[in-house]
């Protein structure tokens, strides 16, 4: 069990299977991308499975979602996500991708064992795509949930991160589209997480902001009430119902005490939290020899260091060294 020092207990292990991406979203990276992790310090396929299958045999995770960077990217995906859905017991597992390329291979990781994915979608508008994510991509997007959802790795979810005077007008435009095709739709607050450290509190759109604007054209009811245990994403039903749209208030609506999730990152490092301080070395005893007990070990002395909360509203808070796409979302 990976337990910490407030009570919680951590079950939902996130996989960054690579830094690099290939989109260059304003919110996240420059133009000219970044110092991308050299390949030997990359964990390889066997590593990553053998760490995984130590969190599920021995430390009681039991779901597992991969991400970037932009986890398409790396090859030996469809291995992994085997690997991981023939372990016992086996775990849930998920992926959350800009959709890029994933028309073209959601069967095969649904084939693979793959359970779910969530993609990232900002604006519907073509021009506007290429303004925020710098690049021509937007249909293979759109593709891209399409084939998700038809190789039933669903439900498919939808992550929208909101900004101010960028895609704030197009919140109903987003939602109108993801009920119409099925998917569920998620605004995100946008974090202090970006690599060239422009994010500021005075000009993120807060959760409330994101209520008015749906309930100016629909109604919202909370969904989740007693369900939502360890979910960033408070669900509301639209109108009614059954269809749903989730709002995760990272800043202004901080789930921190609830939180069931560790991370490993692509080079092989446990961090407790998007926002840790400190990060903890696997990769090190795993190719020195370490068994897996010893790995369990240091694993749970690890996550028994975890943070209590990820502190942004603290006078004294500092960005993280690592950004959002170097530790995964
Ligand atoms: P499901 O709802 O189970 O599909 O997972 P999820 O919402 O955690 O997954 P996803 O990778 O799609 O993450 C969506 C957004 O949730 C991210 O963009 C983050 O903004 C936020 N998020 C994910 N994990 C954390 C976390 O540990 N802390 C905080 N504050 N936000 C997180
Ligand atoms: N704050 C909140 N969400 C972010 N994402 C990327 N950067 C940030 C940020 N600074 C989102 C992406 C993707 C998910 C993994 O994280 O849009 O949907
Ligand atoms: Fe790539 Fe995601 Fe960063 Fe956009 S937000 S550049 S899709 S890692």
């Amino acid at each position: 069990m990976l337990a910490d020092s407030y009570g919680r207990i951590a079950t939902d292990l996130r996989v960054s299977l690579t830094d690099r991406c290939n989109l260059r979203c304003t919110y996240c990276m420059p133009a000219e991308g970044l110092e991308w992790l050299p390949k030997p310090e990359l964990l390889t396929d066997e590593e990553v499975l053998r760490l995984i299958r130590i969190g599920v045999t021995l430390l009681g995770i039991d779901e597992v979602r991969f991400t970037g960077g932009e986890p398409l990217l790396r090859r030996g995906l469809a291995d992994i996500v085997a690997g991981t859905a023939a372990m016992s017991p086996r775990p849930k597992t998920a992926l959350t991708t800009n959709g890029i390329g994933l028309a073209r291979t959601a069967s095969t990781l649904a084939s693979a064992g793959l359970d779910r994915v969530n993609v990232s979608l900002d604006t519907l508008r073509g021009d506007r795509f290429e303004q925020l994510a710098r690049r021509r991509r937007l249909d293979d997007v759109l593709a891209g949930m399409a084939g998700a959802a038809e190789a039933g790795l669903t439900p498919v979810k939808v992550n929208t991160v909101l900004m101010r005077d960028i895609n704030d007008d197009e919140a109903v435009d987003l939602l109108h589209f993801c009920l119409e095709h099925g998917y569920q739709l998620r605004f995100i607050e946008q974090m202090p997480l970006d690599a060239q450290h422009g994010w500021r509190r005075d000009t993120m759109i807060t959760a409330d902001e994101i209520f008015a604007h749906l309930r100016s054209v629909f109604t919202l009811e909370p969904a989740d009430t007693h369900t939502r245990g360890s979910a960033p994403a408070e669900l509301f039903y639209v109108d009614g119902g059954p269809a749903t749209v989730g709002v995760i208030g990272s800043v202004t609506r901080p789930f921190c005490g609830a939180c069931d999730r560790v991370r490993l990152t692509a080079d092989g490092q446990i961090r407790n939290c998007l926002f840790a301080r400190e990060e903890s070395d696997l990769r090190t005893p795993l190719r020195e020899g370490a068994s897996d007990e010893e790995i369990a070990e240091r694993w749970r002395a690890a996550v028994a260091r975890k943070m209590p909360g990820h502190g942004i509203n603290n006078p004294d808070f500092l960005q993280p060294v690592r950004s959002m796409s170097a530790i995964g979302g």
